[in-house]
């Protein structure tokens, strides 16, 4: 039945090729589940590629490396590699991965806005919502314990490539779904051989390529890095800024939490989040992760329910989202915001926001 229905994929798709002229649907009978998924394949786009691959085992500066190696969450069985990342990229942003064709990774996770969204809900491929706010996929690489989501229900990157893509609300496929129609397309077959040497498309391979091209966003072109690498200085705001990041409020500093210098803590302990009566979090106990401080300041809709516009409106009225609750951690005297301000700009790293290597191949 899955055979016969793999052929009927590859067939339809074919027809295709021949009158392109509109969308066509397949059934996939998934053996575990006996769900049947039903999909749509649209018109094949080509991925455009560069000839060279590009190079995503960059050399970062020495504070970033020494982070990274004290909090490298890769597995050795799936260590970044230039082929490996570029599958990667093809299927981030490959709206096929989806059960109508309309939504990839990259229709939540924005190059151009750090890879995150900019509503604090995200529409996934029917319209309806997300019920977190999304998060943006850099410096991930970057967390120890390697638990993602905001409530840290996922061990691995590898594991939580795939829950997106078989999540209702944002791309619902079905695991035999989504291998059928990777199969279907004919530009993955050699991307495949090139990351793995081998032809076998299945879910495994496809997430240990997401992972790998996720892994391989990292800030670190930042004036902050530029600063530690003793290329520049900081203003006399930023200085004071870091000074407050790293000491006010002691012992319950921004730094405590929030690590320098990729300014994100793997395995919170408890005490480290905000408790919110409508979304039981880490261990039911009302707490969240936070990701990488990073380019902070472009991005907006910040916390798990996306209830804080930005930092500066953070900073100014703590939030509002948890039932009225302020939120002493992240609240600022008047006087302190200009400085913290100027310092977390020091964070952002544009270059991620355009480099080409990690944009959507697919235009
Ligand atoms: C419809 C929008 C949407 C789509 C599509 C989507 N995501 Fe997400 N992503 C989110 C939301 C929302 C969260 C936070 C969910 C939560 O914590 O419950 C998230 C969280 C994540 C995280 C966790 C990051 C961290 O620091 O813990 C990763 C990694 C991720 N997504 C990768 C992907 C990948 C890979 C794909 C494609 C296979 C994808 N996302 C597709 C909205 C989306
Ligand atoms: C006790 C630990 C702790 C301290 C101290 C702390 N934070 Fe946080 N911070 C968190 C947690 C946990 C979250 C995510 C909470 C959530 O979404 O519910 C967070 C979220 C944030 C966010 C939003 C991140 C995003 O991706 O949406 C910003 C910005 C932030 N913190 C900045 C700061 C600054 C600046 C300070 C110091 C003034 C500070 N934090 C102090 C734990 C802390």
């Amino acid at each position: 039945m899955k055979k016969i229905n793999i052929v009927l994929a590859l067939f339809s798709v074919a027809v295709f090729f021949q009158f392109c002229t509109k969308t066509e649907s397949a059934t996939v009978l998934n053996k575990s589940t006996s769900d049947i998924t039903t999909f749509v394949t649209s018109t094949e786009l080509l991925p455009t590629l560069p000839a060279t691959l590009f190079d995503y085992l960059d050399r970062y500066p020495t504070h970033v490396q020494t982070a990274l190696i004290a909090s490298d969450n890769t597995p050795l069985n799936n260590p970044i590699t230039n082929a490996g990342a570029t599958l990667g990229r093809v299927l981030f942003y490959d709206k096929q991965l989806s059960r109508n064709a309309t939504t990839s990774c990259g229709s939540c996770h924005k190059q151009q806005f750090s890879f995150d969204d900019t509503t604090a809900l995200s529409k996934g491929l029917d319209g309806s919502l997300t019920s977190r706010n999304s998060m943006a996929i850099l410096n991930i690489r970057f967390y120890k314990s390697g638990k993602m989501f905001w409530d840290e229900r996922v061990t691995t990157l590898e594991k939580q490539a795939l829950m997106p893509i078989q999540n209702h609300v944002e791309m619902d496929m079905t695991l035999s779904a989504l291998e059928a129609k990777v199969k279907s397309l004919s530009y993955y077959p050699t991307l495949f051989k090139n990351a793995f040497g081998t032809t076998t498309i299945d879910s495994i391979a496809i997430a240990k390529a997401l992972s790998q091209f996720e892994r391989s966003i990292v800030t670190y072109q930042s004036k902050y890095d530029r600063v530690k690498q003793g290329i520049e200085t900081f203003t006399t705001d930023e200085a004071a800024g870091e000074q407050l990041f790293l000491t006010a409020a002691a012992p319950r500093t921004c730094a405590s939490c929030h690590t320098p210098p990729m300014f994100i803590t793997s395995s919170p302990g408890s005490g480290f989040g905000l408790n919110d009566p409508n979304d039981n979090g880490i261990n039911n106990n009302g707490n969240f992760k936070s990701g990488s401080l990073r380019n902070i300041v472009i991005r907006s809709n910040l916390f798990h329910n996306g209830s804080v516009k930005s930092v500066q409106s953070m900073m100014e009225q703590g939030n509002p989202g948890f039932g009225n609750q302020a939120i002493p951690l992240h609240f600022l005297r008047t006087a302190q915001i200009p400085s913290m301000m100027a310092f977390l700009n020091t964070l952002t790293d544009n270059t991620i926001l355009t480099a080409e290597k990690f944009s959507n191949p697919f235009r």
